[in-house]
């Protein structure tokens, strides 16, 4: 049996409160299934500068690089917004990513059947639906040289001021994410899209040509196709469940992530990965987070939805533990807590009834493992 690490950074605001909720799913599946995870905690954020004067010590970053995962809460709230740029609590967020070259954010958007009437599309176009947007996080226009603002508005020089971004990809970022993309694919119905503008940009064509050189050379029993960024857009909002793996650049997956995230509903629900290169293992580098932030408005007041944490750990499971089935119990353990009614203050729709706390949330959970 295979022991796993996992470094736990429970953050600051509601991320202490949802961590504690996954340690229950933790403890389960130790108890149930045998699992062996070597579990550590440390800080990171707000509560990792109250302690060391920085939001996450050079301990931790080490710890960080050596697990086989890494599972983040989240960081920030009201208390440290006016600290210095260099230490405030996004900061560790930041460099835990950057240290450890997390390239590929997985942002998968899942509607679970009970929740359907939750989004803004009709229920029969977003039921059931599994997507899993795969975004370039280090590189692209965001940060292309060259950038910046030229030339001054001065008289005469009216309308002169220009303002510049490049997107810039080599070929070689884009063949990372595009394997990051078929590897994720496969353990999933088998499909990639990828989506750029080769219709208008030169690093659109790059992209597609290189994305389609992966496919041919590594990964041919994978079904790709491509589509233009513009297209993708409307079909997400059109027939969104056409998709299983979307792959796209750094710009235009911060977007599409975004506008996907909303066709499920609560931001309680959403849970995200960014993968890295391949360790010795064969596995990817990860760190594992809910897309949510520290909602200092609830914090302490056991009202937080505990789901996207859990369901960021179903992802860990999967994909850095490669443990698929128990995925899939634990996503199977939420569809059906939610399709008994449960439900924390965040999924309180018109029908009204009584919201159930974090901790009952998690222990709903729990008992749904055992049932299934
Ligand atoms: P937020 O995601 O913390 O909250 C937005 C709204 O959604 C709030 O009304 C909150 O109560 C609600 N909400 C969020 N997660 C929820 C959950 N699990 N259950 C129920 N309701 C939930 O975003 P906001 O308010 O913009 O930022 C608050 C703090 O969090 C700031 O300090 C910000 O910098 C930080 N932040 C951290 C992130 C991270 O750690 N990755 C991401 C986004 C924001
Ligand atoms: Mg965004």
């Amino acid at each position: 049996m295979t022991t796993y690490s996992l470094l736990i950074l429970p953050g600051d605001g509601i991320g202490p409160e949802v961590m504690a909720e996954v340690r229950k799913v933790i403890g389960w599946f130790e108890k149930n299934r045998g699992l062996s995870i070597d579990v550590s905690e440390d800080l990171v954020g707000g509560a990792a500068y109250d302690k060391h004067g920085k939001p996450l010590a050079d301990e931790t970053m080490a710890k960080a690089q050596a697990v086989d995962a890494v599972l983040l809460g989240a960081v920030g709230g009201p208390k440290y917004d006016n600290l210095d740029f260099s230490v405030k609590p996004e900061r560790g967020l930041l460099r835990l990513r950057k240290e450890m070259d997390l390239f590929a954010n997985l942002r998968p958007a899942q509607c679970f059947d009970a929740l359907a009437d939750f989004s803004s599309l009709k229920r029969e176009v977003v039921a059931g639906l599994d997507i899993l947007i795969v975004r370039e996080l280090t590189s692209g226009v965001y940060f292309g040289e060259p950038r910046g603002i030229s030339a001054d508005d001065t008289p005469g020089n009216e309308g002169g001021r220009v303002g510049v971004n490049t997107q810039r990809y080599t070929s070689g970022e884009i063949r990372r994410v595009a394997r990051s993309a078929f590897e994720l694919a496969r353990k999933r119905a088998g499909r990639v899209c990828s989506m750029e503008k080769a219709n208008v940009m030169e690093s659109g064509i790059l992209w597609r040509e290189e994305v389609q050189w992966v496919h041919d050379n590594e990964y041919p029993d994978v079904e790709l196709s491509h589509m233009y960024a513009d297209n993708g857009a409307m079909q997400l909002v059109r027939n969104p469940r056409q998709f299983d793996v979307i792959v796209t650049d750094n710009l235009f997956g911060d977007i599409l992530s975004d506008a996907a995230a909303m066709l499920t509903g609560s931001l309680g629900m959403l849970p995200s990965a960014s993968l890295g290169a391949p360790m010795a293992n064969g596995r990817p580098k990860a760190m594992y987070e809910p897309v949510h932030g520290s909602a200092p408005d609830i914090a302490g007041q056991g009202k937080a939805n505990p789901i996207a944490c859990i369901l960021s750990f179903a992802m860990c499971l999967r994909y850095s533990f490669d443990l698929g089935a128990e995925a899939d119990l634990l996503e199977k353990a939420v569809e059906k807590v939610l399709a008994d009614g449960v439900r924390t203050g965040d999924l309180m729709g018109a029908e009204g009834g009584k919201p159930v706390s974090t901790s009952e949330m998690g222990d709903h959970i729990v008992a749904a493992l055992s049932a299934l």
